[in-house]
């Protein structure tokens, strides 16, 4: 569109850096995985799929009222809650936690070429407010130097001050992914302006770490929480105000919440459900979440998503092959058990 804004600027090298980025991520998942299954590159450890409704605020002010935001309505989706880390580990490790959001029954064309039909439109969040790294080159350096030998470690994380200070800030312990705030760290388009999102918990009693945490304590509050009562969450967006405070191109500054406050757009239900079933674990293995499951009004921006949308798709299709399993998107909650 002629009228839209130069809101990316894309580095001259990015495309070798992702397609060595990717390469990198086949090989580690290959590696992590030896003699099992093939699973996520992250976010491996389900806590659970959880069935929800997305529902649109009526009356939205027309600069949030675009795309799927356009009018007030309902759509059904899945829920994915889960731990970063490539490898599964107990939950009381510290880690960055996942909330990905399936929506069906989205009309309109999307974005991915090989899924433009496809009825789902996906947002993807993390407990954390800012990504690690600036960039794709970044992020490749470091998914190198996590596979290298201790010195080099050391020196990359002595001259990457920044990386090393979102790692720590970003890796916390937690008590329910039902109760956690979720951020999408980097931006995306409404209509011709830049958005961040953030999905935040409705206030209520919450819980605390158990004293002696089991493996799947996680998953465990969550199956408590939905046994006895649904769970609620705003989802909001944050508009950009200045390309300086709130850059496109590096998720890893935060956007100042005092400059621009996130604005609730829907909310979502997680209804009381039974959600810790093999048919369920089977489903949330098979499904595949990506930014770019989306209409062109809210197409993913800046270099980290223009590397997710060939990285996702790689490696949910080396995992969906390797393990002999059926790769498509899900139009309802109908076929619940119609994808293995
Ligand atoms: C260059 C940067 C990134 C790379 C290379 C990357 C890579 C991946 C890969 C390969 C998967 C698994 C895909 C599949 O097999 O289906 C994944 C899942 C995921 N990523 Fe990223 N990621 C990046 C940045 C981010 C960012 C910025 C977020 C922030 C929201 C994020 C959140 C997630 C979540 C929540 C999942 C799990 C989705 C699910 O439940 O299936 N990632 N990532």
């Amino acid at each position: 569109m002629d009228s839209e804004p130069k809101l990316e600027r894309i580095p001259p090298d990015e495309s070798e850096r992702i397609a060595a980025l990717g390469q990198r991520l086949k090989e580690k998942v290959i590696r992590d995985n030896a003699g099992g299954p093939i699973r996520r590159d992250a976010h491996p450890k389900m806590h659970g799929l959880v069935t929800a409704e997305f529902i649109i605020e009526p009356d939205l002010p027309g600069e949030l009222a675009v795309g799927l935001f356009r009018e007030p309505g309902r759509f059904p989706a899945w829920i994915r809650f889960s731990n970063q880390d490539g490898k599964l580990k107990p939950d009381i490790r510290r880690d960055i936690r996942g909330m990905a959001i399936k929506l069906m029954g989205v009309p309109g064309e999307k974005l991915l070429p090989t899924e433009e039909n496809a009825p789902t439109h996906d947002f993807l969040t993390i407990s954390t407010d800012v990504f690690v790294t600036r960039d794709v080159a970044e992020f490749d350096d470091l998914v190198k130097v996590l596979t290298g030998n201790l010195v080099a470690q050391l020196f990359f994380f002595l001259t990457h001050w920044r990386v090393t200070w979102n790692l720590i800030q970003s890796m916390s312990k937690f008590a329910n992914p039902l109760q956690i705030r979720y951020f999408s760290t980097t931006p995306y388009l409404l209509g011709t302006r830049a958005v961040k999102y953030s999905v935040i918990p409705h206030p209520g009693p919450t819980d605390t770490i158990p004293a002696k945490p089991g493996e799947n304590y996680l998953r465990e509050a969550m199956t408590r929480q939905l046994d006895r009562e649904e769970a609620l969450f705003d989802f909001c967006v944050q508009v950009q105000k200045g390309p300086e405070e709130m850059p496109v191109e590096d998720p890893g500054k935060r956007w100042d919440e005092s400059l621009s406050p996130f604005l609730k757009v829907a909310t979502i239900r997680i209804p009381r459900q039974t959600f810790s079933t093999p048919v369920r674990d089977k489903l949330g293995e098979n499904l595949s979440f990506t930014p770019w499951h989306a209409l062109p009004e809210h197409r993913p921006l800046g270099g980290i998503n223009r590397g997710r949308k060939i990285i996702y798709d790689m490696i949910s299709a080396f995992r969906h092959r390797e393990n002999e399993q059926p790769r498509r998107e899900p139009a309802g909650f109908d076929g619940e058990d119609s994808m293995d």
